[in-house]
């Protein structure tokens, strides 16, 4: 069967994949400590009762039909409130966009942005830049990130690939790794994208960047979010946000994103939509209104929410600490943000208990699984080299109470190792 070559060519996210195998081998009976994916049980993590409640009464209050393809203007006029309370942003109703979730934005702002061939920088390990790039058949120019930068990308790791690049893709609370840019280096990156963009002619494209900021509100101790406009405000007409309530109110079935940026390039961006028909659903544009209205609901939702993801986050991170101080090769990076660990687990060339060698770091992710029962995903499912020893660990489905034994199994499993 002949198709077309980008689907022919088009790889499937590695992380669903990784997903889809644990979650059949579940449901065969075993029992797994599944990190794997950045999803939210929703037993452990429900959306907002207030905001359940509101979807339901608009789909009570029959709003069923087609929403206006930028969004509802109450919704805009919402979010506007929202960015400007909460993060000082001030962007007017038509420079947002709602759309269903921050993955048809970040197609449609790729497609508005970049042509075949058109250089798109990214850093890895980073999430879907590689599937987005491809789609528009864009040139990959790939900065692999530091461990002892967080595994955020820096001005200095960026600049030699910014002459005749259209664009940047930069996320901040960062999947996978849960760490963030510091104030001074996200300043270094806007200064060198603002003095990129004055040595352009008018007829020369742009350099842009997309500054996905979906796990925003989920920082931790003392950890501030910054990004780019309210750093810099000569940013502003080559910055794109991507944010949505997927991640920072557990809402990834709910279905409701928006960008914020320049109402020439949001426009774009919605005529793409338009055909693409990826509108998030009219009552829940209604609930997400009025909820968005309740400030003391959306305080004392993210309070609870945050200590709870943050108290998961620090007990694993403790616990891989320890291990490290009893001579293991693992260590962890301390939790900054989102739902993420970055851990490592440095045991090729170990020998298991049956004197089997761990050849590769596949041969450890299995080891992992089959040994502790712990589901990892491996730092290369997000563009590193497959012989990175890094993985993210999410918590969005951790029961507290299977921290302390998972420790304890992996304990037991890096013991028998040689
Ligand atoms: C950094 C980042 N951006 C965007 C998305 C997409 O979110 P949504 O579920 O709203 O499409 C995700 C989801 O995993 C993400 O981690």
């Amino acid at each position: 069967m002949k198709l077309s070559h980008l689907s022919e060519t088009l790889i499937g996210s590695e992380i669903v994949k990784l997903g889809g195998e644990i979650r059949d081998r579940i449901r065969k009976g075993e029992h797994i400590y599944n990190f794997t994916v950045g999803d939210f049980n929703p037993q452990i993590f429900p959306i907002p009762k207030e905001l359940e409640d509101e979807i339901v009464e608009a789909y009570r209050q029959r709003f069923t039909n087609y929403p206006p393809g930028e969004g509802s203007l109450e919704l805009r006029e919402a979010v506007s409130r929202f960015a400007k309370d909460y993060q000082g942003l001030e962007y007017n109703t038509d420079e947002i966009l709602i759309a269903s979730g921050g993955r048809p934005l970040i197609y449609a702002l790729f497609r508005a942005i970049c042509d075949k061939g058109d250089k798109v920088i990214y850093a890895v390990p980073s999430w879907n830049n590689n599937h987005y790039v491809h789609f528009v058949e864009g040139k990959h120019v790939v900065v692999e990130a530091k461990a002892e930068n967080n595994f955020m990308p820096t001005a200095d790791d960026l600049r030699p690939h910014i002459s005749n690049a259209v664009f940047i893709a930069l996320c901040s609370p960062q999947n996978p790794t849960g760490t963030t840019f510091r104030k001074e280096e996200l300043e270094r990156i806007c200064a060198m994208v603002v003095e990129e963009n004055k040595r352009r002619t008018d007829t020369e494209k742009k350099l842009y960047v997309m500054f996905d900021q979906m796990y925003w509100q989920l920082t931790y101790d003392g950890i501030q979010h910054y990004d780019p406009v309210t750093l810099n405000p000569e940013m502003r007409p080559y910055t794109i946000y991507i944010d949505a309530i997927s991640k920072a109110f557990a809402s990834t079935g709910v279905r409701v994103g928006w960008s914020l940026g320049p109402a020439a390039i949001l426009n774009k961006m919605k005529a793409i939509l338009s055909h693409v028909g990826a509108w998030a659903p009219m009552a829940e544009q209604k609930a997400l209104t009025r909820f968005l209205a309740n400030k003391p609901a959306i305080d004392a939702y993210l309070v609870h929410f945050r200590s709870e993801l943050e108290e998961r986050l620090r007990r694993i991170y403790e616990g891989f600490v320890q291990l490290k101080e009893q001579g293991y090769s693992v260590e962890a990076v301390a939790p900054e943000a989102a739902i993420y660990l970055t851990i490592k687990i440095d045991l090729v060339g170990k020998k298991t208990a049956n004197g089997d060698e761990l050849k590769t770091q596949s041969d450890v992710t299995s080891y992992l699984l089959q040994e502790a029962s712990l589901a990892v995903v491996p730092f290369y499912a997000f563009g590193a080299a497959k012989t990175s020893p890094w993985y993210r660990l999410s918590v969005g489905t951790c029961k507290k109470e299977e921290i302390d034994e998972m420790l304890q199994k992996l304990g037991t499993a890096l013991m028998q190792l040689r």
